[in-house]
């Protein structure tokens, strides 16, 4: 069986409404998910034994049972009765815990990909309740779709029929969130500072007709992200990138899920490079980006 190689793309939060905590301790959430091609890439080998193994030179990702990959492997062979073993390869670009749920696309690759090197046949409706399972982010991946609406822990998966191409600066500084904690510093801010969750202002349906008509101006002013309080606890610093990003002449700015990536809607390809020159300097991390 020869090896085969899958894309992981990453993706952005355009809008992330959080609507409140739920029993189950997640949080009641409604987003605009859009693919970008940032990517990482996954090769899957077949092995002669059932073991699951993980490759990766970045030494943030884990090789171990940890890993959302590993976990998409072992539900497979555990529910498909797979008694074939899998090497996966991980060549990573996507910033790990960045908001940008490489790991998760990495996950949903893996389902993905398995399913035709174990040619188990599964519709993508299997696919997606498999993926929703192993978190919040991965089901968007498996409906190869530029955009889509995202509900419920984000997992309840509507595609958009939207056309338009985008095209972003997307910073991410050196610091790891993890979204476990940002979600956790919200309830604390409600909390202390009586903040309401539920609130009248649906962003979503602000920024759908923009999205729609393709109106990047319309979509700039549209961009929202509720757990922008959260993340600035952690890092009140991060202000700054926004406010710097913006002065640079962005249509908008916005962390991407619980952050730290922040990215800038740009007019076009060129004014999104025009953008980057002047972040690349401070910043490691500075990529043009677009829908994917
Ligand atoms: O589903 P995922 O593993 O990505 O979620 C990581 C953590 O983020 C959860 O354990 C939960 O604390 C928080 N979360 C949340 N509400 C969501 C998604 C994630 O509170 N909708």
């Amino acid at each position: 069986m020869k090896p085969l190689t899958v894309r992981a793309p990453a993706k952005l939060n355009l809008v992330l409404d959080c609507l409140g905590k739920r029993p189950d301790g997640f949080h009641e959430l409604r987003t605009v998910f859009e693919r970008i091609d940032l990517s990482d890439r996954i090769t899957l080998t077949a092995r002669n034994d059932n073991k699951v193994r993980v490759k990766c030179a970045n030494p943030q990702v884990p090789k171990g049972p940890q890993n959302l990959v590993v976990k998409a492997a072992r539900l497979l062979q555990l529910e498909r009765g797979v008694t074939r073993g899998v090497t996966i390869a991980i060549d990573k670009k996507i910033p790990v815990a960045a908001g940008l749920a490489g790991g998760s696309s990495n996950a949903a690759a893996v389902l993905l990909g398995l399913n035709r090197l174990w040619n188990l046949k599964l519709s993508r409706a299997q696919l997606a309740a498999y993926a929703a399972g192993l978190g919040s982010d991965v089901a968007f991946f498996i409906y190869d779709t530029p955009y889509a609406l995202g509900e419920g822990r984000g997992e309840k998966i509507r595609p958009l029929p939207v056309r338009a191409k985008l095209w972003h600066v997307l910073v991410t500084p050196r610091f790891k969130m993890l979204t476990k904690g940002v979600f956790g510093r919200l309830a604390g801010l409600r909390q202390g500072a009586n903040l309401r969750l539920t609130k009248k202002k649906d962003n979503v349906n602000i920024l759908l007709p923009y999205l729609r008509k393709n109106m990047p101006s319309g979509i700039g002013r549209a961009l929202a992200n509720d757990l922008e309080p959260a993340i600035l606890s952690l890092r009140p610093d991060f202000v700054r990138l926004k406010e710097k990003l913006s002065a640079a002449g962005a249509l908008g700015v916005c962390f991407s899920g619980s952050g730290p990536s922040v990215f800038a809607l740009a007019r076009s390809k060129a004014h999104a490079g025009q953008i980057k020159a002047r972040f690349d300097r401070r910043y490691s991390q500075v990529y043009v980006v677009s829908t994917l």
